[in-house]
């Protein structure tokens, strides 16, 4: 953990882009001074899968390599890339290690957290010794608080006592909609270890939460959910501007919870439906704050493409560059004190990859 005493950040300004299958999540940040404006990229939820021997599952092996390609591709470079956690499919060495040395093409530092799928099998203890990084953790960079959190834990008695096998408690939490698998959470050493490290800091300060699963209830079946989310958002809530960033969902989310701006990641290896879709509709249960326009859940490339988000005085506006959509923008809506997607247009006529990457250096 690096803790640092900069109190004094004004103001900031965010771009961040995501690339569908190739979701990479650009975040420009800046402060009145010039020189204290910086960005990082976000890339998240690559799955990588080990099949035998030096043979791993090509399509999500492809999506982390584009990834890193188009990372070290950005102008201006960022100053870290932040991994959102799933590195790996089922937390073995050779997923994790593969993943890592996809990862080590990256021309800047990493600050990764754990998912579920890097986590269950040995309960992170490989994933530290490979990225030499404790499991939580925090730092400071020109005037912005960053906080990496472990999102993913659960009770105590599911993950020592049930199973008799780390392979087996591992595949049960791999499964979407397992039954058998646990409602992840923070858990009340993590917690507590939040508000200590909270305490440090000027309720002004920027701060960025970054989490595997959403720090927000938003479908359990699926563990789109943390079960003491409300409890962190009290710890965050003295704060003027927090911004939590998040994979996991592999899909476009978004919400506005009190002070806190919710924005996912998509993944690097595939996109998820909405639950509420499918057979699953009478089983959603819906707490998002903002009603959403939702993607085509019978197009599996819709919801898919470059996002850009812009973080003045600390509300995201996000504009999404999709495949074979129009454009969206979800910006903050100061009259009714929520994001909204402002004019969403389901067509084909939207713009392709080339001039998204344009913009970005714009
Ligand atoms: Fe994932
Ligand atoms: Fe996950």
């Amino acid at each position: 953990m690096i803790q640092t005493n900069r109190r004094k950040f004004i103001q900031r300004a965010a771009s961040m882009a995501a690339v569908g299958t190739l979701p990479l999540t650009y975040v420009r940040l800046g402060s009145s001074e010039q020189s204290a404006g910086f960005s990082f990229a976000f890339i998240s939820d690559s799955h990588i899968q080990h099949i035998r021997g030096a043979e791993f599952v090509r399509n999500w092996d492809r999506g982390l390599i584009r990834a890193v390609a188009e990372t070290n591709l950005l102008n201006p470079k960022p100053d870290f890339v932040i991994y959102g956690g799933d590195l790996a499919q089922l937390g073995t060495r050779p997923e994790l290690d593969h993943g890592a040395e996809l990862l080590s093409a990256l021309n800047c530092d990493i600050y990764p957290i754990l998912g579920e799928h890097d986590y269950y099998l040995d309960l992170g203890e490989y994933w530290s010794d490979l990225f030499k990084r404790p499991h939580y953790y925090s730092f400071d960079h020109k005037g912005v608080h960053f906080v990496l959190l472990n999102s993913i834990v659960t009770s105590d008695e599911w993950t020592y006592e049930r199973w008799p096998t780390a392979e087996q408690r591992m595949n049960e939490m791999a499964g979407l909609d397992n039954a058998n698998g646990s409602p992840f959470i923070v858990g009340d050493e993590q917690r507590e270890w939040l508000k200590n490290d909270l305490a440090q800091m000027e309720t002004s300060t920027p701060i960025v939460v970054i989490s595997h699963s959403p720090l927000q209830k938003i479908y359990k079946s699926w563990n789109f959910w943390t079960d003491d989310a409300e409890q962190v958002q009290a710890i965050l809530a003295p704060f003027d501007q927090v911004t939590v960033l998040y994979g996991h969902v592999h899909q476009i989310q978004y919400n506005q919870i009190g002070n806190i701006a919710f924005t996912s990641a998509m993944a690097t290896a595939w996109p998820w439906p909405y639950p509420g879709s499918y057979a699953h509709s009478e089983q959603y249960l819906p707490v998002l704050t903002v009603p959403m326009n939702r993607a085509d859940p019978l197009f599996a490339r819709d919801a898919t493409g470059w996002q850009f988000v812009d973080v003045h005085t600390g509300r995201a506006a996000v504009n999404y560059y999709l495949y074979d959509n129009a454009v969206r923008t979800v910006a903050w809506n100061a009259e009714n004190g929520h994001p909204e997607d402002q004019p969403f247009q389901d067509s084909v006529t939207g713009p392709r990859r080339g001039s998204c990457s344009r913009g970005l250096a714009a």
